[in-house]
């Protein structure tokens, strides 16, 4: 299977990395006008085909994955002319497949719109799928793909701006969370540095006890509040602060 990914910032270049360090049989080949990441690249993983040339990297690839600005999609399809048979995989926030269709002027040609999150750069993306025209095996393989790097889930194009404020735009939210615990651990004195593991564990533990257990949050919450203890005194807190709502108007904003 042949791959080239166009555009090697933070997205194309982690999607690269990720797809290298897999056990698939690929050949990667990763396009990008200027050539400082791409010489990354190379020297990380020898096997990674660089090119400047977008049209060079996806002719006669089997998946063509756009990595670049949304503002740039449309000027990059027109420029690699994507052909009826490649599967075209576009990571671009805020482009639909109905619209990502349009711009390669092949009615019919099979669309992915992949929406990863940061935390792919360490395999542990949560990575949002809705596809156009694929058939079942070709929305297999992109799971697949996906899935080498994190967890992925496929979703109805219409609720691809909702899913992306969660996860993509949401691993913001949850920094904001660690970042604001730390602090208030500098204040109650413990030191920035160990203060902030500590709590990024703390966010991961929790985000194990749902994945692990699929139980529900409150349940969790519940195992954790002692009658007349201290955590129930914090959760009450956090609710008359209106945590809940402040977090459920970012979605929601964000998803506009
Ligand atoms: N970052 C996120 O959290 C996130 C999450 C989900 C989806 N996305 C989407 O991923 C896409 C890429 O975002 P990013 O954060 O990876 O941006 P980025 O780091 O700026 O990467 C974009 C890359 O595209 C290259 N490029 C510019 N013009 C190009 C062209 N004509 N042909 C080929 N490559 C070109 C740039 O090269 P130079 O720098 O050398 O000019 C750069 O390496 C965006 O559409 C974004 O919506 C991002």
């Amino acid at each position: 299977m042949k791959i080239a990914i166009i555009g090697a910032g933070n997205m194309g270049g982690a999607i690269a990395r990720g797809l290298a360090s897999s056990t698939k049989e690929m050949t990667i080949t990763v396009s990008n006008p200027t050539t400082n990441k791409l010489k990354k690249l190379k020297a990380e993983f020898q096997a990674i085909v660089t090119t400047t040339d977008n049209r060079t990297a996806a002719k006669d690839a089997d998946i063509v994955m756009l990595a670049v600005k949304p503002w740039l999609v449309e000027q990059v399809i027109k420029e690699i002319q994507p052909v009826a048979g490649q599967v075209l995989v576009s990571v671009a926030a805020g482009i639909s497949t109905e619209e990502l269709e349009a711009m390669t002027g092949q009615l019919g040609i099979t669309i992915f719109r992949a929406i990863p999150n940061t935390a792919i750069s360490c395999m542990q993306s949560t990575t949002i799928i809705a596809s156009r025209n694929a058939i079942a095996a070709q929305e297999e393989m992109i799971v697949s793909l996906f899935s080498d790097m994190g967890l992925t889930f496929v979703v109805p194009e219409k609720q691809m701006a909702a899913a992306t404020a969660m996860t993509s735009c949401g691993i913001a939210y949850a920094l904001k969370y660690i970042q604001a615990v730390t602090q208030a651990g500098i204040e109650l004195g413990v030191k920035p540095g160990v203060g902030m593991k500590m709590v990024a564990q703390s966010m991961k533990g929790a985000a194990e006890l749902i994945l692990q257990n699929e139980t529900h949050p409150a349940v969790e919450i519940e195992k954790v509040c002692t009658p007349g203890g201290i955590t129930i005194k914090g959760v009450n807190s956090l609710e008359k602060d209106g945590f809940a709502a402040a977090l459920i108007n970012a979605v929601k904003i964000a998803a506009k």
